[in-house]
């Protein structure tokens, strides 16, 4: 294995079962992700990109292979050391930013944190913010906030814990497309600065521009 790959998927596949029909939403595919690596993953509606997303998250398992999260796999943990890796080790950034209405941005952010029993960094955590450009976002709820810096938090969210790996499916789906490329050169400015990596799903090609590489999904095939 080199160094500074982090996170390995051999010879991965996802075959869902419902009722009659069988989808088989990803085709045997095997990937490598580096540190501080940006990766965009495009495709179609229904060609495989979440299917993807949430295999390599741990929020489902593959029907084969196996994936390596620094080089130890995640698939045989147990659940208390599987909430462990994605307490600590996995960022997720959804679609619909689920911030909780009742904490403020801050609040939020720190939240995954104090859930795992600790005490955020203060001044790594406006560090962050500041980073996103959502300081004066700070005390606000997010019903206070608009949809950029609503996602912003959600990001600030994701890069607070300092996981190794980021995941975000379709982070911009709700945002115009001047907020979309900004959130967009923020992630890819962050992997770079925290030397995280990052695999989001866009259905943006413009977006794309930003990555490092590019994955395409079709029919559940990968390809580079
Ligand atoms: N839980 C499930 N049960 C059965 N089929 C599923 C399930 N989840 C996804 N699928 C099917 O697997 C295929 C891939 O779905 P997936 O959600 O990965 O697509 P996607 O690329 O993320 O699409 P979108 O861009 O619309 O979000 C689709 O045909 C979908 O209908
Ligand atoms: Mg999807």
């Amino acid at each position: 294995m080199k160094d500074n790959i982090i996170l390995e998927a051999l010879d991965i596949s996802k075959t869902y079962h419902s009722s009659e029909i069988e989808v088989e939403a990803l085709k045997p595919c095997s990937l490598s992700f580096t540190k501080g690596e940006f990766t965009a993953v495009i495709g179609k509606s229904g060609s495989g990109k979440t299917t993807l997303l949430h295999l390599l998250g741990t929020q489902d398992v593959p029907d084969q292979g196996e994936i390596l999260l620094g080089g130890k796999s995640i698939l045989n943990l147990s659940d208390s050391a599987l909430s462990r890796v994605r307490r600590r080790k996995i960022g997720f950034v959804y679609q619909d930013y689920s911030l909780f209405p009742e904490y403020t941005a801050y609040e939020n952010i720190v939240l995954p944190i104090r859930l795992d029993g600790r005490k955020e960094e203060t001044a790594e955590i406006e560090g962050i913010m500041e980073t996103l450009g959502i300081t004066h976002c700070r005390d606000k709820f997010p019903n206070e906030m608009s949809g950029g810096e609503q996602q912003r938090t959600a990001i600030a969210r994701a890069l607070a814990i300092k996981p190794a790996v980021i995941l975000a499916d379709e982070p911009t789906g709700n945002l115009d497309a001047e907020n979309s490329l900004e959130v967009i050169r923020l992630l890819s400015q962050a992997s770079k600065r925290y030397d995280q990596t990052i695999i989001m799903v866009t259905h943006d090609r413009e977006a794309s521009s930003y990555a490092d590489r590019v994955l395409r999904i079709r029919d559940g095939v990968v390809s580079a």
